[in-house]
């Protein structure tokens, strides 16, 4: 399973690509406008940084617009990834990029309804909000395991790309029902590190060394 940060921060991408486990980023328009910055030239120096999918999505709302930014927007690197509204005419420019072999990712997808027509539509990947289900009382995670029968029982070449993700617990889960992608933000792939037995343990072991008084292993 892929690990992409949802962020549109550069010093998050970067510090995340140096760890080595940033395999793409996605953005969204909030992301975006929390920055302050130029769109087009945050989409191109995240797509310098990490060697993976970038999602940039378009604020456009009817074909020929989406079709317009979508040109643009693929044209700053090749992978960039346009992020298109799960809507009608959104589905109808997802179809029109795939022909073109443009990737795309379909987003605010809510139900498994919905990821079958982008997957009819050949959307490179599917992004089901698992938080914002959650939030109104929903089952988040059910809607990514029915995309993934779904998906699976028919072949459908689409990958599942787990967004809205609020805590360790959800990059769990997501794995285990089987999302091809999982994109969370910085904190909460910081907090996949995180264990108080890990830090026990190390605190431990790193005593225990000092008090031995062993050389120092560089000789
Ligand atoms: O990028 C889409 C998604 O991950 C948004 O997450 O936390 O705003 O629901 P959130």
């Amino acid at each position: 399973m892929k690990i992409f940060l949802d962020s549109a921060n550069l010093e998050e991408v970067r510090k995340l690509v140096d760890i080595g486990i940033c395999d793409g980023v996605t953005t969204n328009p909030t992301l975006v406008a929390k920055q302050g910055e130029d769109f087009k030239s945050v989409v191109t120096q995240i797509a310098r940084i990490v060697r993976g999918p970038v999602s940039a999505e378009v604020v456009a709302t009817e074909f020929a617009g989406m079709m317009a930014e979508a040109k643009v927007l693929a044209a700053l690197d090749p992978n960039v990834v346009i992020k298109l509204p799960l809507t009608p005419e959104g589905l109808k420019v997802c179809g029109a990029l795939s022909a073109a072999n443009i990737k795309t990712n379909v987003t605010l997808c809510f139900q498994a309804s919905q990821a079958l027509l982008a997957a009819k539509v050949g959307a490179t990947y599917i992004s089901p909000f698992v938080g914002r289900l959650d939030d109104v009382s929903a089952d988040g995670m059910q809607v990514v395991r029915d995309i993934r029968s779904i998906y699976d029982r028919y072949g459908f070449k689409t990958q599942i790309l787990a967004a809205s993700i609020r805590h360790p617990a959800h990059v769990v889960e997501a794995a285990l029902a089987g999302a091809d992608v999982v994109t969370a933000p910085f904190a909460t792939i910081m907090q996949l590190f995180k264990h108080p037995l890990t830090d026990k343990g190390l605190d431990a072991f790193l005593a225990d060394w000092q008090a031995s008084g062993q050389k120092s292993i560089l000789g």
